[in-house]
């Protein structure tokens, strides 16, 4: 019976057959150890000389790195794998012999292996951070699904900037001028008045010119928008989502967990409520902590997010930023001008901000002012000052970073290897 790897309880003592590629082997004179991957795990061939043919024998002792095969034998536990079960060979049929295999069991550059994406991905740990990013996406519908919200798609292509104008991506669009998005949240901002509770999942594209291990050119953002919820109510729900989706992990992913080697008990703590301190707080934590030169209404970079993060063992709110650091559509706090409703949600460890969220302006006479502060002109931009003339109520939102996301959960340092195809400063190959 054809089977895969994913599958094998499910077939404990029964012969079955697995497409599979070859990763590595070790061989004797009398049993060839083989191991197997065929995208849904990995399990070990144990082929021995005695029990198949010689033919058969010398095959697998001939083997060479990612050659494809179908392979036939009995799936048997396995207690010394944590896989849990192994393969007790008794035929291989060879689909196609690989020569020269790139990436070898040895240690290889970063840049060689970036050079090979296209085949890096099969290797253990990439595996692992990619079935992790999954998870994350499959608990993040489920998440907003048990929770009412509407995934809606807004615009890649698009006539406004969403977060700034110097980051934009620059496209044609036959005779009009058009960005790749940089954020769906002007269009969320419109589905959450038809639809109430709503969220979309999808790239956004940044002309940054950031070179660090938390930046990607293409990345993918959760952006949850919700009518009727103020800036507390939000807080709430994002602190829900991220417990929801690291929990999901541990749970789901314990074996990807373990090739990555994570530090799991650094995930279990990851339950709601999260501590929260305001942006002035945070100012008198960095003094404290030897920053002396940050100045009240600077942005924090990497090193002062991870100082921050150093004092808490859960990811940690920033609330209430200086207007002038944050967007345009962020709401005014209401006994303080010069701070705005906001929060970013910066992970442990180092991670950095992996939130970034506000509630938003619903007034018009302001959202205009803050146009012309901005110098946001022209037809694109009139739709959404129509959100805040029909009907405007109050309304909060965020963007959760996926990558990032990936890169905390998963413990691996770098950004650029939690999406499958890395658009960095100096990379769009492969
Ligand atoms: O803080 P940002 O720029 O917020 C927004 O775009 C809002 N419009 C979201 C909203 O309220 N709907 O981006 C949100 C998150 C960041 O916290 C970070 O996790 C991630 O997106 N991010 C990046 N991830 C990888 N590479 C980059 N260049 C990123 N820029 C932002
Ligand atoms: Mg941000």
């Amino acid at each position: 019976m054809k089977t895969t790897i994913s599958q094998a309880a499910k077939h404990k003592d029964q012969e079955v057959t697995i497409g599979a590629w070859l990763t590595n082997k070790r061989s004797s004179g009398k049993i060839a150890f083989l191991q197997l991957r065929d995208g849904t795990g990995f399990i070990q061939g144990v082929v021995v000389k005695n029990d198949v043919s010689e033919e058969t024998f010398q095959r697998a002792k001939s083997l060479t790195q990612e050659t494809s095969m179908y392979i036939t034998g009995k799936i048997v536990e396995d207690t010394r794998s944590s896989f849990g079960y192994e393969l007790q060979v008794s035929d291989i049929e060879v689909i196609q012999e690989a020569v020269d295999y790139p990436i070898t069991p040895k240690k290889h550059g970063t840049e060689f292996l970036m050079d090979h994406r296209h085949l890096w991905l099969r290797s253990k740990k990439q595996h692992a951070v990619m079935k992790i990013r999954n998870e994350i996406i499959r608990s993040t519908y489920q998440f907003f699904n048990e929770n009412d919200f509407v995934k809606i798609d807004p615009p890649i292509l698009t006539g406004s900037s969403a977060e700034g104008t110097t980051e934009l991506f620059h496209t044609k669009y036959f005779d009009e001028e058009a960005y790749l998005s940089q954020s769906g949240q002007l269009y969320m901002e419109a589905a959450a008045m038809a639809f109430g509770k709503v969220f979309s999942f999808g790239p956004t594209f940044r002309a940054e010119k950031s070179k660090t291990r938390r930046h990607l050119i293409e990345f993918w953002m959760i952006e949850p928008e919700m009518a009727f919820v103020d800036h507390e109510e939000s807080l709430v729900i994002q602190e829900n989502y991220v417990s929801y989706i690291a929990q999901s992990v541990l749970e789901n992913c314990k074996l990807e967990l373990e090739v990555l080697e994570r530090d799991t008990s650094k995930l279990e703590n990851i339950k709601a409520p999260f501590p929260r301190i305001t942006y002035d707080e945070a100012i008198e934590l960095l003094k404290e902590k030897g920053f002396d030169d940050i100045k009240w209404g600077e942005d924090f970079g990497a090193p002062h997010e991870t100082a921050i993060a150093e004092s808490f063992d859960k990811p940690v709110f920033i609330t209430n930023y200086p207007a002038e650091i944050k967007s345009f559509y962020m709401k005014p706090h209401p006994e303080r001008s010069d701070v705005v409703l906001c929060a970013d949600l910066i992970a442990p460890e180092g991670y950095g901000e992996i939130i970034g969220g506000s509630q938003r302006i619903d007034d018009l006479a302001l959202m205009q002012e803050r146009y012309e502060q901005h110098g946001l002109t022209g037809p694109a931009y009139e739709w959404y000052l129509e959100l805040s003339k029909y009907g405007s109520v109050p309304h909060s939102g965020f963007g959760l970073g996926l990558e990032r996301t990936v890169a905390w959960l998963s413990g691996v340092e770098h950004v650029r290897e939690t999406i499958p195809f890395p658009r960095l400063l100096n990379r769009l190959y492969p």
